[in-house]
């Protein structure tokens, strides 16, 4: 069994990449389990709160990245970027270098927009931090959800065929993905 840790880049409850983190979760292929961490209990990073040691939320959000075989981020696009919730965590994991959560870990990437290019800016921009934290992010598939508004219903429930035929491809590729690294 390949253990995973998911987390969505937004805090609100309605949001889409939450759902598409659900749904994930429940799509997730034999032999792949998904456990979701809400990102709503890590602070803005602070050098000066880290020296003194990592807050609750931090300590339990590094912990959790460390037990887990491989990440799985979904992430939403702000101003053709990644929102800084998503960022903020990925700070925080990637320290210290020495001896980071995210240090040789296998990365999953996915994320979903209302717009027409699906969180594409945002996972392009991510993909950059790993090259520094270290991680091995699936480079293939790539997994955009755009007009999200249209997937996912009033209760967040993905109700789109095609694009659970696409995520399931997607967690089966991450499955044999991660499972490289954990031999
Ligand atoms: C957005 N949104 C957005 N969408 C997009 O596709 N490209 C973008 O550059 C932006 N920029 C942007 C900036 C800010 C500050 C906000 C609040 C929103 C729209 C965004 O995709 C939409 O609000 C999603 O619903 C956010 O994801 P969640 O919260 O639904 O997961």
């Amino acid at each position: 069994m390949i253990r995973v840790l998911g987390f969505a880049g937004s805090l609100r409850r309605a949001s889409f990449n939450r759902s598409l983190l659900r749904a994930a979760q429940e799509l997730a292929p034999e032999g792949l389990e998904i456990a979701a961490f809400d990102l709503a209990v890590v602070p803005l990073y602070n050098g000066d709160v880290e020296a003194e040691g990592d807050p609750e939320g931090v300590a339990a959000f590094k912990q959790a990245i460390r037990e887990a075989d491989g990440v799985l981020m979904v992430t939403p696009e702000y101003n053709h970027g990644v929102p800084g919730v998503m960022k903020n965590a990925v700070d925080w994991a990637s320290r210290p270098p020495q001896s980071a959560a995210l240090a040789g870990k296998p990365v999953g990437l996915i994320g979903a927009s209302p717009g027409m290019t699906g969180s594409a800016r945002g996972q392009s921009q991510l993909r950059q931090a790993f090259e520094f934290t270290n991680s091995y992010c699936m480079p293939q598939p790539e997994l955009l959800v755009f007009r999200a508004h249209e997937k996912f219903d009033a209760d967040g429930r993905l109700i789109d065929e095609p694009t659970a035929g696409y995520l399931r491809r997607y967690l089966e590729a991450f499955l044999e993905w991660t499972r490289r690294f954990t031999a």
